[in-house]
């Protein structure tokens, strides 16, 4: 038999700077610079067998079988790993992740990092953190985040071979915690890779997008020097920012929900009062709430008292995406 597997994990990232709209849509070029935190405890497990005798690509999500777009997807970069390793093989990917799909928790950073460094492990291809890093923004953006660990910057670029993303510290810099409160885990309406070929159409994404360089600087100091108090009131604005050009898109893309609205109230006055904490935003409508190590009992439990809130998720500081099984017989390139 000749098949060629591997299983790879990859956590997913918070966005500190957003990654939202791309200067080249086909590459997956962002329009502007991002930082993030890779989320240890949220996991994707994917495994992918190359297989000689298979005639297509199959792919199943949380133990059900794709098909249309989501295979699509998938299939369309395995043969961007395909066109590297010089392999024919159709593949079967499997993914599992422990946390809800498409609702504003990046499961689409940590399934495409999970599925670039499976698929280059079992095609036996020998790449650097850098070109994992490319290849898994061409599945998906946030995706490049989730190669490295720790805290990661991933640079915009007007050529594929520079955007990619690189680590500015490790996971144990700074004991921060991302507590995430799940006020809806159904699939969002608009997908984040369709919402970002929409930025461009709010007159409020070129204002974002100038202004990135200074909000880059200042969270890559305010990460570097453990400073709280920037990194929250950044954070905060990032995300106010990012929701104001998705609603004054055409058409408009309105994620949040009326229990995320009184998040985004309550948490900065609870920082007011004296608690660290400080909200941020996917492209949907749960919040999370990020805080030093020490403030998260607290801010736990009040999360929980909150109206809507229907389950906390807890991710801290993670490791890049990584091999953990290589498998079978063959070398998984075209006889
Ligand atoms: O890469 P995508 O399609 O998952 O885009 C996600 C973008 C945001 O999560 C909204 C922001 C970010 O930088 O992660």
């Amino acid at each position: 038999m000749q098949t060629r597997c591997a299983t790879a994990v990859a956590c997913p990232n918070i966005a500190f700077v957003k990654y939202w709209g791309n200067r080249d849509d086909e590459l997956r070029l962002p329009a502007n610079g991002s930082i993030s935190m890779n989320l240890a405890g949220l996991e994707t497990r994917t495994s992918v067998a190359f297989d000689a005798a298979l005639e297509r690509d199959a792919f199943t999500l949380q133990g059900i079988p794709q098909t249309g777009e989501a295979l699509a997807r998938v299939s369309a970069h395995l043969d961007l790993l395909r066109a590297r390793g010089d392999s024919a093989w159709k593949a079967k990917a499997a993914s599992e992740s422990n946390f809800p799909a498409g609702a504003g928790i990046a499961s689409s950073a940590a399934g495409f990092a999970a599925l670039t460094v499976a698929a280059a492990a079992a095609l036996g291809l020998n790449l650097s953190a850098r070109e994992l890093s490319i290849l898994a923004r061409r599945g998906s953006g946030s995706a490049s985040r989730s190669i490295p660990h720790g805290f990661v910057e991933w640079y915009a670029a007007d050529r594929d071979e520079d955007s990619f993303a690189e680590s500015i510290a490790p996971p144990d810099h700074w004991p921060l915690v991302d507590l995430i409160a799940v006020v809806d885990a159904g699939h969002k309406k608009v997908g984040s890779a369709e919402g970002n070929r929409l930025a461009r159409t709010s007159p409020y994404q070129e204002a974002r997008v100038m202004d990135a360089p200074r909000r880059l600087l200042l969270c890559r100091r305010a990460v570097i020097g453990r400073d709280f108090a920037t990194l929250a009131m950044l954070i905060e604005e990032e995300a106010r920012m990012m929701h104001q050009v998705m609603r004054t898109s055409t058409p408009p893309l309105d994620y949040l929900e009326d229990s995320t609205r009184d998040l985004m109230r309550s948490i900065p006055q609870w920082r007011a009062g004296g608690l660290p904490a400080a909200f941020t935003l996917d492209a949907g409508p749960n919040v999370h709430c990020i805080c030093p190590e020490n403030a998260a009992p607290e801010a736990e439990r009040r999360l929980r008292e909150q109206p809507g809130v229907r389950r906390i998720l807890i991710g801290r500081p993670g490791p890049g995406a990584r091999v953990v099984a290589v498998d079978g017989a063959g070398n998984g390139r075209a006889p």
